[in-house]
């Protein structure tokens, strides 16, 4: 089978074309781009049909696993695909990894370091509970993201653009100093005891409803599967779409219960409306998916994030 690999301007890629055996997949194709361009690794390939001039559709993506003759439509010894150059790659535990560590470092940071002398506070600095507490919460938060980063998430998507690397960094790590210059100040004024414990306690219970919602979500895929979605049940899967995204947001609130400062709920309120647009964005695909047509079953009447508004 010959296959042309043109540029999106139509435009040859690889001069002459690849001669590929009939059997060949989506992935021997990329491996071939490959080898004749070093530089474009597969991850780093986009491959599509070409569309008909003037087309406003989006493309077909080639999916790796498939067969390349389920994309020839008719004409068996020949398939033109079009191919972009999507850029350097990390894989997506990279990219989580580096973006949680930064918080997870720079936390103690402020808690341990005499930081506060570098603005210009040069009394003793009395530590309060809460904010040995908050430390103790904010690292195990961050530690648990990481154990799921390499341990839990079964991604669908084996990589991600470099870019989104300095991206979330500058979200995490900057949010992250943010929160720990002002819980960690020698100005500080701590809440009251009983406050203190509601908040890290139901906190923390959120933090653990997170982490089995994560498990479920794990559950819906198998192992080397091909990265499908389903629909997630059990648990408080069974009210609301992203339950996971639920309980996240309510662990923040604890935290910043407990805490209370400006910086931790503008955190919060940023982080939810983050969160609010890809749960709508998510359940929209849920239902999209699972349409109840054509024997696919319906998706259930749920919430999306955050019961009883949304
Ligand atoms: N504080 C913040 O600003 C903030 C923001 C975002 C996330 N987070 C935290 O980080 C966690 C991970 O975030 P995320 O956006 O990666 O979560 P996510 O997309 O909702 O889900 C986590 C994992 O489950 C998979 N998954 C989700 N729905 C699925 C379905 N219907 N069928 C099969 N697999 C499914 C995802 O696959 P895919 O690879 O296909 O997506 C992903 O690997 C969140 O749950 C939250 O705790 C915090």
């Amino acid at each position: 089978m010959k296959v042309t690999v043109v540029s999106r301007s139509g435009r040859e890629v690889i001069k002459g074309g690849l001669e590929l055996s009939d059997s060949a997949t989506v992935a021997d194709l990329q491996e071939a781009i490959h080898k004749r361009t070093k530089k474009f690794y597969p991850s780093r390939q986009r491959l599509t049909l070409p569309l008909p001039p003037g087309s406003k559709e989006r493309p077909v993506v080639l999916s790796y696993k498939k067969n390349l003759k389920e994309y020839c439509d008719g004409n068996l010894g020949n398939l033109t695909v079009v191919f972009k150059d999507l850029g350097p790659q990390v894989s997506y535990r990279t990219l989580f990894f580096c973006e949680y560590l930064g918080p997870l470092v720079l936390y103690p940071v402020f808690y341990y370091f005499p930081v506060y002398e570098f603005f210009g506070y040069k009394g003793k600095r009395i530590i309060h509970p809460v904010q040995t507490y908050a430390l103790y919460y904010w690292c195990f938060h961050y530690f648990k993201r990481i154990m799921e980063t390499f341990f839990v998430h079964r991604f669908s998507h084996a990589t991600s653009p470099l870019s989104n690397v300095f991206r979330n960094c500058a979200y995490y790590w900057t949010f992250g100093s943010f929160i720990a210059y002002y819980v960690n100040h020698p100005l500080y004024t701590p809440v009251s005891d009983l406050q203190m414990k509601i908040g890290f306690g139901f906190g923390l219970v959120c933090q653990l409803a997170n982490l089995y919602c994560h498990m479920l979500l794990r559950n819906l895929r198998r192992p080397g599967g091909n990265g499908g979605y389903q629909i997630p049940s059990g648990f408080l899967f069974n009210i609301v779409t992203c339950a996971n995204y639920t309980t996240e947001i309510y662990q923040w609130l604890g935290f910043n219960v407990a805490t209370q400062t400006v910086s931790g709920y503008f955190f919060l309120v940023v982080a939810t409306s983050i969160m609010t647009n890809w749960a709508l964005a998510k359940h929209r695909r849920l239902k999209k998916l699972f349409d109840g047509k054509d024997g696919r079953p319906r998706y259930p009447r749920r919430w999306v994030i955050l019961p009883p508004f949304l």
